[in-house]
């Protein structure tokens, strides 16, 4: 049956197969192959009660010359390795993250978007949590790792480089100043999806969170990392409670390129201000243009004291950072920097 991709946000859709290992006492297990997508686990295993869980999100291309790639899977894997660092736990070796994320593309191969749905890609959601049985409070001593996939289009499923709109968190916080921000836990997801539903229950696209301490200084989106242009340069906050994102390290290169001059620095929320263009940007909303930021007391308060108003369309330099980042995803561009990892079609 033909997928019409253009339908299609992101969200989970059926696929063939996901792949899996588990660390039992230091040693892996041999990755296994299945069409079965319910995994049986101890109900004292770890992840249920003190959340050892991280994850990464990476996509699989098909290219205008056929071919498929993978978008800088080695970041990934420093990340996820990364995390599981934070978290006290075993994590996958880069040879063992690479082989399951080959496998678990072929094993759904059918389900790569053609090169001509834009915006569409086979989306990889590798994660790793605790496993064992446990009650005490520590990390977990084994883990099961597990990688996924899902046939995404946009994010918000509307048309790729729509505006959306946003609102600051001055009530709620993603991540405390020394906490775990900096990492993929499961966990500071938990700690956004009340603030988040409230914001996309008053038609927000997004959510901006501050800095725990001050609430005076710009840090991500519920989502996604935040850059603006101003006077030629790329600027982007610098904070350890922020998600080192793959995404926007691409686009500090290839902002680099153009030649616009690259900040990665405090952000005072009064800059709101001056900005010429302000985006999200990650794996799942790649650049999306944010047109209004609203601010507001509380996130349940129905009066706007500020508001910081942006182009009703993309910003020129925006789209050509974007263009550029797709352009190499996609095989349109020469990819200088060796960033995209082919993928063979199984036998
Ligand atoms: C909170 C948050 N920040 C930033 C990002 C962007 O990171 P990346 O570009 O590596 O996908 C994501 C998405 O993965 C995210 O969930």
């Amino acid at each position: 049956m033909e997928i019409d991709y253009s339908k299609r946000s992101f969200s989970y859709y059926p696929t063939n197969a996901i792949v899996y290992a588990k660390c039992i006492d230091g040693k892996w297990s041999k990755p296994e192959v299945t069409d079965d997508f319910n995994l049986s686990l101890h109900c004292f295993a770890g992840v249920f009660h003190y959340a050892p869980c991280c994850f990464e999100g990476l996509k699989a291309f098909r290219g205008v010359d056929g071919r498929v790639r993978l978008f800088r899977p080695d970041e990934n894997v420093k990340r996820m390795q990364s995390s599981a660092a934070y978290l006290d736990m075993p994590a996958p070796s880069m040879e063992l993250f690479l082989e399951m994320c080959i496998s678990c593309v072929q094993a759904n191969w059918d389900f790569i978007p053609p090169y001509e749905s834009p915006s569409a890609s086979l989306y990889l959601r590798p994660v790793l949590f605790g496993y064992n049985p446990q009650l005490g409070i520590h990390s977990a001593k084994d883990v099961m790792f597990v990688v996924m996939a899902s046939g995404v289009g946009t994010y918000s499923g509307a048309k790729s480089l729509v505006p959306g709109t946003a609102v600051l968190s001055r009530n709620y916080d993603r991540a405390a100043t020394y906490g775990s921000g900096g990492y993929k836990l499961g966990a500071n997801y938990a700690q956004s999806l009340h603030a988040y539903n409230l914001a996309h229950k008053m038609g927000y696209r997004e959510l901006l969170f501050l800095d725990s301490a001050t609430h005076s200084h710009i840090e991500e989106f519920g989502s996604s990392n935040f850059f603006a242009i101003k006077h030629g340069c790329y600027v982007t906050p610098n904070s350890p409670s922020v998600l080192p994102s793959i995404t926007n390290k691409s686009l500090r290169k290839v902002a680099e390129e153009f030649g616009l001059k690259v900040e990665r620095r405090t952000i005072f929320v009064d800059e709101l201000d001056t900005f010429e263009e302000v985006n999200s940007c990650g794996t799942a909303v790649v650049i999306t243009p944010i047109c209004r930021i609203d601010d507001k007391a509380t996130l349940e308060s129905g009066t706007i004291t500020r508001e910081y108003k942006y182009s009703e369309e993309c910003g020129p330099i925006s789209k050509k950072l974007y263009d550029r980042i797709i352009g190499i995803q996609k095989g349109l561009e020469e990819d200088t920097y060796g960033w995209c990892m082919f993928v063979n079609e199984p036998k």
